[in-house]
């Protein structure tokens, strides 16, 4: 039997976009009735040990999730062995978990909108200087996102 999907969403500060990606992954999961693990993390340690911002605290819950209790962290080599699958929010992201990344660790790494079709290569933009309004914008970025990797998963 194939190992339970854990899977690891790493944007730069883990307060804003990864967050909304790791609640949206565990209702589209829910939703589905596939049994995975979830989480998030910042390549930067701005935020860590603090909740998320509560504009992604309140664009969740207009989406049916809470993440009040969601605290950031920063990634860690150990993650690779820790998690199946590890998706950058964005390519800066990307570029400096390959850093992390050891040599043969087994979770599969790779860029969040490559899942979705007609957006590979693209960046979940970061809604962190914007206005609230970016944040229902990346609700529905990692949404689509979330949506592909549970399809996928539940295909075995
Ligand atoms: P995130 O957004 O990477 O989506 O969590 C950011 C949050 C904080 C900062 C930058 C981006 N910051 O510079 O503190």
């Amino acid at each position: 039997m194939s190992r339970k999907p854990r899977v690891l969403f790493v944007c730069l500060g883990n307060i804003c976009r990864s967050p909304l990606a790791e609640a949206a992954f565990r209702a589209e999961a829910a939703k589905a009735g596939l049994t995975a693990d979830a989480d998030s993390a910042g390549t930067a340690a701005y935020h860590v040990g603090e909740p998320p911002d509560r504009r992604a605290i309140r664009e969740a819950a207009r989406n049916g999730v809470d993440i009040a209790h969601y605290r950031g962290r920063q990634v860690t080599a150990q993650d690779f062995h820790d998690f199946t699958h590890v998706f950058a929010l964005d390519s800066d992201n990307l570029a400096n978990l390959r850093q992390v990344r050891p040599t043969g660790a087994p979770a599969r790494l790779s860029l969040l909108l490559d899942c979705v079709e007609g957006r590979e290569g693209e960046a979940v933009a970061d809604p962190y200087y914007g206005d609230e309004s970016g944040f229902a914008v990346t609700w529905s970025e990692v949404s689509k996102a979330a949506r592909s990797i549970v399809s996928e998963l539940s295909r075995g």
